[in-house]
């Protein structure tokens, strides 16, 4: 990538990544090579410990009661899926989800109302889109199995008051489900404080892993039937999946060199700490919120405060379409943005952005207060410039 570019689409997913999570590839193809679980000579075994070492620092990271019931996933669309089909769903069965939520819990949610015959609910929330927790009592339904939180939007940023949800799902005896796209690694999460049952996340976005990772915690309060099953290395004379955790859950090789660079990720945010990785962002945040404040035709569409918004911003330049901006914004000033509805058509409904989007500035741990000062000027620049290229 040329030095005048500037990636800010951080919540598709994180870059640049840590040196060694970019060296970890050749690292593990150099000295380890086999496939975790899969042989008893030292290579199988070194992979089963990247293995392991990956499921330990997570479980330290979110304050996680079993390093075991951390289950590994091919991103957190992946994770979701696992929670989602994993409970045992009745017709008539309901779930209360908020309306932030992305397809990824919406789709299979859908698919199980289809299928099985499932109805959603939603949480009311207020005018910044934060769910109204003195509300919650009169949407739960004798039949309401899941609650459904969002961590944070990857429209608008905003956070939701997840330890008040879990506390809320925990009085009533109800497991959470929280969506950590966007907080894993940048917000503070802590699965037994906030009583959370289920935590689904990618390790490629917040984390600083590669793509291709992610995972699913579950609390000891709950227990998932797989939607898959073969090959874990395990009992193998058994015609049945093993009923025990990981292996209930995970199916077949890992992708154990994209773990070791999730391992590696994870190491980096240690070492600089979630509390300082969210003041970072939370500073580029308020610098940026500052500088559109002061820009013409630009509209805003996140939280009142910055306390309550993850270092995601969706905006529109005068009544332009998103996309067209975003492709002016590329070819004006090497800035590169995502537009549309960024998959949570329902966010979108919600702020009233249906059905052309926004365009999304996401931010990460390395981005530089220089770097908004840039995406500053290239938004300014709008206003004076047109579109070179036609798309
Ligand atoms: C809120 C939210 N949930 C789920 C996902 C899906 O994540 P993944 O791309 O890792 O499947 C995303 C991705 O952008 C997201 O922002």
């Amino acid at each position: 990538m040329k030095l005048l570019e500037l990636y800010f689409d951080n919540a598709a997913t994180s870059w640049p990544k840590p040196r060694a999570v970019d060296q970890s590839l050749a690292v593990y193809q150099r000295t380890v090579g086999a496939s975790a679980g899969r042989g008893a000579y030292p290579r199988a075994q070194a992979s089963g410990q990247i293995l392991s070492g990956c499921r330990s620092v997570l479980t330290r990271l979110m304050n996680a009661p079993d390093s075991q019931r951390v289950i590994f996933t091919l991103n957190c669309s992946d994770a979701l899926n696992v929670a989602i089909h994993g409970l045992p769903w009745r017709r008539g069965d309901r779930v209360l989800v908020t309306p932030f939520e992305h397809n990824s819990v919406l789709r299979p949610l859908h698919a199980l109302k289809d299928r099985v015959g499932i109805a959603i609910d939603v949480m009311p929330v207020d005018s910044d889109g934060r769910v109204r927790l003195e509300k919650l009592a009169s949407v739960l339904r004798a039949r309401t199995r899941l609650v459904a939180c969002v961590h944070a939007s990857n429209v608008t940023g905003v956070i939701q008051p997840v330890a008040e949800v879990g506390a809320f799902a925990r009085r009533k005896g109800i497991p959470l489900l929280v969506d950590a796209a966007q907080s894993a690694g940048s917000i503070p999460i802590d699965m037994a404080a906030m009583n959370i049952d289920l935590l689904a996340f990618p390790g490629h976005k917040g984390l600083l892993g590669p793509l291709g990772t992610g995972a699913l915690m579950l609390s000891k309060q709950i227990d998932l039937d797989p939607s898959r099953q073969g090959g874990t290395g395990s009992l193998s004379e058994q015609e049945a999946q093993p009923d025990f955790y990981p292996d209930r859950l995970e199916t077949g090789s890992h992708n154990a060199p994209g773990l070791l660079g999730l391992w590696e990720g994870i190491n980096y945010i240690f070492h600089r700490g979630v509390g300082a990785i969210r003041r970072h962002e939370r500073r580029l945040l308020d610098q940026f919120r500052k500088g559109i404040g002061e820009i013409p035709g630009i509209r805003f569409f996140g939280a009142s405060h910055g306390a309550d918004q993850a270092a995601v911003v969706s905006l529109r330049f005068k009544d332009e379409d998103p996309r067209h901006t975003a492709a002016r914004l590329w070819e004006q000033s090497r800035v590169m943005v995502r537009a549309g509805l960024h998959c949570a058509p329902w966010a979108h409904k919600h702020v009233g952005t249906f059905p052309n989007g926004t365009f999304r500035f996401s931010f990460g741990p390395f981005v530089t207060a220089a770097h908004i000062d840039r995406a500053l000027a290239a938004l300014r620049r709008l206003e004076t410039s047109s579109l070179r290229t036609k798309r």
